[in-house]
């Protein structure tokens, strides 16, 4: 359950270390001030927030310190993220986020986790995994949420069959060329995927640098339109 999927040739983000075990990756500095302002009308009141593939640690602990009501819960499917992951906790300092634990978003993870994760959150995942991993995401994350909870997700896709810049067609290559079952996702696979694991697809939101946030739901009529 623990180990790297073998087809994700990628697995980012590239970062500087801080000196602290905490390590700072740009663009989730960049992209992160957006992410939060978009995540926070979909929060539960209370309950657990579940990270996948949470990198750095960054994004949580930026959201956890922000929502102090909630419990933040981060993971990644790689064992040295947890150094940074725990770093960054440590400085956040924030009683509400809680240890890191090993998880593989591709496998079959649900079981160990809490029975209250009113929203998942994921950033930048699915472009470094394959069609069939990417599924195995989408029916965790509908088997784990709670009823009327959320699935947040954040990173660059395809829209009508077209690239939304020239830049991602040749990010979307040169992960093809690692691998070639790895890549950007159309969109409207994605609502597909969602709408198959029992999800209903609530919104789209328009993020900068091209990229996007898909909301589903599962079981609630969408309180945001
Ligand atoms: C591009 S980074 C994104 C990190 C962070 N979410 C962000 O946006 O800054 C991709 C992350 O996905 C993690 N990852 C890759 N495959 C995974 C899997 N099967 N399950 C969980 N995490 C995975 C990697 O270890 C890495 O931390």
């Amino acid at each position: 359950m623990n180990k790297a999927p073998i087809e994700t040739p990628y697995f980012g983000p590239k970062g500087t270390p801080m000196g602290d075990g905490r390590i700072n990756a740009r663009s989730a500095v960049k992209n992160g001030a957006a992410i939060y302002d978009c995540i926070a009308a979909y929060l539960p009141e209370r309950g657990t927030v579940l990270e996948l593939a949470s990198g750095t640690g960054q994004h949580i602990a930026q959201l956890a310190t922000r929502h102090p009501r909630i419990n933040w819960q981060p993971s990644d499917v790689i064992d040295e993220r947890m150094a940074s992951i725990n770093a960054w906790r440590e400085h956040a300092g924030a009683k509400n986020l809680l240890a890191p634990i090993l998880l593989d978003a591709c496998g079959d993870w649900h079981e160990q986790l809490p029975d209250d994760i009113g929203l998942i959150h994921l950033a930048n995942l699915f472009h470094v995994i394959s069609k069939d991993a990417a599924q195995n995401v989408i029916r965790g994350a509908a088997d784990a949420l709670t009823q009327g909870g959320y699935f947040f997700v954040y990173g660059p896709f395809r829209v009508g069959g077209e690239f939304r810049s020239q830049s991602d067609a040749g990010f979307h290559a040169s992960l093809t060329r690692k691998h070639h079952a790895v890549g950007y996702k159309d969109l409207e696979w994605m609502q597909h995927q969602m709408a198959a694991a029992g999800l209903e697809f609530c919104n789209l939101h328009d993020m900068p640098a091209n990229n996007l946030v898909l909301v589903a739901c599962k079981g609630c009529a969408p309180r945001i339109s």
